[in-house]
């Protein structure tokens, strides 16, 4: 057994982590989050559901060299590009992402299924050369795993996914590597448990947060992220993975930025933003079930080894030093509130790179 030696610990110094589920935006919004993650982060998996996508390897090293663009001076981040998956993908945009180096995988939505989602796959059916191309160049696909049909409970719509799709999907391309993005049940935990070539990213709020909480009180809209939170055994289940040791599980914010204007509003979009703090919020999780000595693999070395890339060399400190998330923060044309704004976080990212 592990001994509880995080009992009293004040300071944690971790190689530095990286992001495998972030959205990074463009333009403007761009240059107001990338410095958040870049500080806390050596390399994201940049997600490409702009408008309109990054839909081939021109299009993600022009997006790739807006990133580099936005970074503030002396910092160095490196963005690790992603496809979106349309209908029209076809294998020889797969052969030039893996040739291209930049693109580390290819992201596939339902159309519909979320935030800029219409250009997502409107039958999965269609996609089997892509999907036997990417199986042999090895190029990772990662998946928003939930059904659109509106005949299914949005709480269920991770779970029917997999029975529907995946574990088909699963046999018949078994070497295709699959990361289940922002794993949200505990069905996704057990599916990913039994299947080889298979890992899933988790988010803070999942392993912090249960969809109780988005109706605690009154209703959160700041709280509202697809997949949505879920009842509080699922989110158990998770903590339950990710403080495993299990290198299948690692870090994927999904840190994804809305103004104020757009989330408080008559029909208010997804999407937690997490980037600001995301380290400190992950330790917080863990710490909750004495599990801080499981915190550096999740966060820094099953994602890097998951994607066949060196882990990181530099450090990165936590401390515990009590701070209030603060209530907004600059965006283009309104604001941006964090996750959990306004309220009070035991850790605090003491060293980083910057
Ligand atoms: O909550 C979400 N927001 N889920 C997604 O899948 C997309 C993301 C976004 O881009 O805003
Ligand atoms: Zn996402």
């Amino acid at each position: 057994m592990d001994a509880p030696y995080n009992f009293l610990m004040e300071s944690l110094t971790i190689t530095q982590p990286d992001d495998w589920h972030l959205h990074l935006r463009d333009g403007e919004a761009l240059k107001a989050v990338l410095p958040h993650t870049a500080r806390q982060f050596a390399r994201a998996i940049a997600m490409p559901n702009l408008q309109p996508p990054v839909r081939n390897v021109a299009d993600a090293a022009a997006y790739r060299d807006r990133i580099l663009d936005a970074l503030p001076k002396g910092i160095t981040f490196e963005p690790l590009m992603t496809l979106y998956l349309t209908d029209n993908t076809g294998p020889k945009d797969i052969i030039a992402a893996k040739e291209s180096g930049f693109v580390k995988a290819v992201k596939y939505y339902h159309a519909g299924a979320t935030t800029n989602s219409d250009s997502g796959v409107t039958d999965i059916r269609k996609c089997d050369s892509v999907f036997e191309a990417m199986e042999s160049v090895d190029l990772p696909l990662l998946l928003h795993g939930e059904v659109t049909d509106r005949r299914v409970d949005i709480f269920d719509r991770e779970k029917v996914f997999i029975e529907r799709y995946l574990v088909n999907l699963r046999s018949r391309f078994p070497q295709l590597r699959i990361v289940m993005e922002h794993a949200t049940t505990s069905d996704t935990i057990e599916f990913v448990l039994s299947a080889d070539n298979t890992a899933a990213t988790i988010t803070p709020q999942h392993l912090l947060l249960n969809r109780t909480s988005i109706f605690q009180g009154g209703l959160h809209p700041h709280l509202y992220c697809l997949p949505i939170l879920k009842r509080e055994t699922h989110r158990e289940a998770l903590l339950e993975a990710a403080t495993s040791g299990n290198p299948k599980f690692f870090l994927g914010t999904d840190s994804a930025p809305h103004a104020r204007n757009r989330k408080e509003s008559f029909c208010g979009c997804a999407g937690c933003y997490s980037a600001l703090h995301a380290i400190e919020l992950y330790a917080e999780a863990f710490e909750s079930v004495n599990a801080l000595d499981k915190l550096e693999a999740f966060a820094s070395f099953y994602g890097a080894d998951f994607y066949q890339l060196p882990r990181n060399t530099d450090t990165i400190t936590l401390t515990k030093q009590p701070w209030i998330i603060p209530k907004e923060l600059p965006f283009p044309d309104s604001p941006l509130v964090p996750l959990r704004a306004g309220e009070e976080l035991d850790w605090k990212v003491t060293e980083a790179r910057a």
